[in-house]
């Protein structure tokens, strides 16, 4: 019994050095919670906790939300937090639906022209891609239909980037991820492309296939409750890095979806929609190494990353724009 404090202790803190009214009325309350805010030591928490609490606030009020609304969605979060597991982030799955996973990107990886424009990382992405040489396929056999994948990695300038690494991985032909599957005994449908010391990359894959979110949980729920789907259209996701450049994590999108303008993470952009061509040519087939010849896909792109220099005044532009349009500060 040694480690049991014998009376409930305190964090410490002191009171504040002011009194607060007593929270009598809806802006009392507001307003205190406010002041409280001030407490913050670090600069940006404090300003992060003030407009969060000035929103969310905002939000009661202006809902007159119920106390049954105010538990829903406390068992709603609830659930959403024991859904998470090793593998599972539902709470991240719940910023995409909800466009805040994308808006962040947008804000933190703004457009640069003639750079590639970047997409959602999403939760299949692991850390364990095979090293592939330039040729090499990220699929094993029978995962899908063929596809070649080539381009050059490029910068904004149109000078080739040597040697960037292309972490790419993509659904097989059934729409799962190897990590949805209950066996699996290595990585499939992801690799570790290198491009080469002009920029040339080219890799065998399958072609994506459109597929839904995972719908067994409350953002499952959520998407049912307010009219959504939750597919995805046909993409193949890509993370290339390069030293001096910003790393860019995007995926191509092939034309033709049904889903691709109203993708359930917002993720499709319309410059990283792409068209593939047929490639009818057994011997070329052959040549590019897919086992079993016959026809293949070719998904023929560049790669354009921004020098880290433009991409940080591209996001300080656009700070500094975001910053004199925001409502008056709190
Ligand atoms: C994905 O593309 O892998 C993905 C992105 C966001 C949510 C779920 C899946
Ligand atoms: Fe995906």
């Amino acid at each position: 019994m040694a480690d049991v404090p014998q009376k409930a202790l305190p964090n410490g803190i002191p009171p504040p050095p002011f009194k607060l009214p007593y929270p009598e009325s809806a802006e009392v309350i507001t307003a205190n919670m406010l002041k409280l805010t001030d407490l913050t030591p670090d600069d940006r928490k404090r300003f992060l906790l003030k407009n969060l609490v000035t929103h969310l606030h905002q939000f009661v009020r202006e809902t007159s939300l119920t106390t049954q609304e105010w538990e829903e969605a406390i068992f709603f979060l609830t659930a959403t937090g024991q859904k998470c597991t090793p593998i599972r982030q539902e709470f991240i799955l719940l910023s995409d639906v909800l466009g805040v996973s994308a808006l962040v990107d947008a804000i933190n990886n703004p457009p640069v022209h003639g750079g590639t424009e970047s997409s959602v990382l999403g939760p299949f992405y692991t850390d364990d891609s095979p090293d592939l040489q330039n040729g090499d396929s990220i699929a094993s056999e029978d995962k899908g239909d063929y596809m070649y994948v080539e381009g050059r990695v490029l910068s904004t300038d149109g000078t080739p980037v040597p040697n960037a690494t292309i972490e790419t991985w993509e659904t097989d032909g059934h729409g799962f991820y190897d990590t949805q599957y209950a066996v699996r005994d290595k990585p499939d449908c992801r690799g570790r492309v290198h491009a080469d010391k002009d920029g040339y990359f080219g890799y065998r894959a399958v072609v994506p296939v459109a597929y839904p979110i995972p719908g067994d949980g409350p953002v499952g729920n959520l998407l049912l409750a307010t009219g959504r789907h939750n597919m995805r259209p046909n993409h193949l996701h890509m993370m290339i890095e390069a030293p001096g450049f910003r790393k860019l994590t995007s995926a191509w999108y092939p034309e033709g979806d049904e889903w691709l303008e109203s993708d359930a993470v917002f993720g499709v952009k319309k410059s990283l929609v792409v068209s593939l061509s047929e490639v009818r040519d057994e011997a070329e087939a052959r040549k590019r190494g897919f086992p079993k010849g016959g026809s293949y896909k070719l998904l023929h792109r560049d790669i354009i990353l921004v020098p880290e220099e433009q991409s940080k005044q591209a996001f300080e532009q656009n700070a500094k724009a975001a910053a004199k349009n925001a409502p008056a500060a709190v």
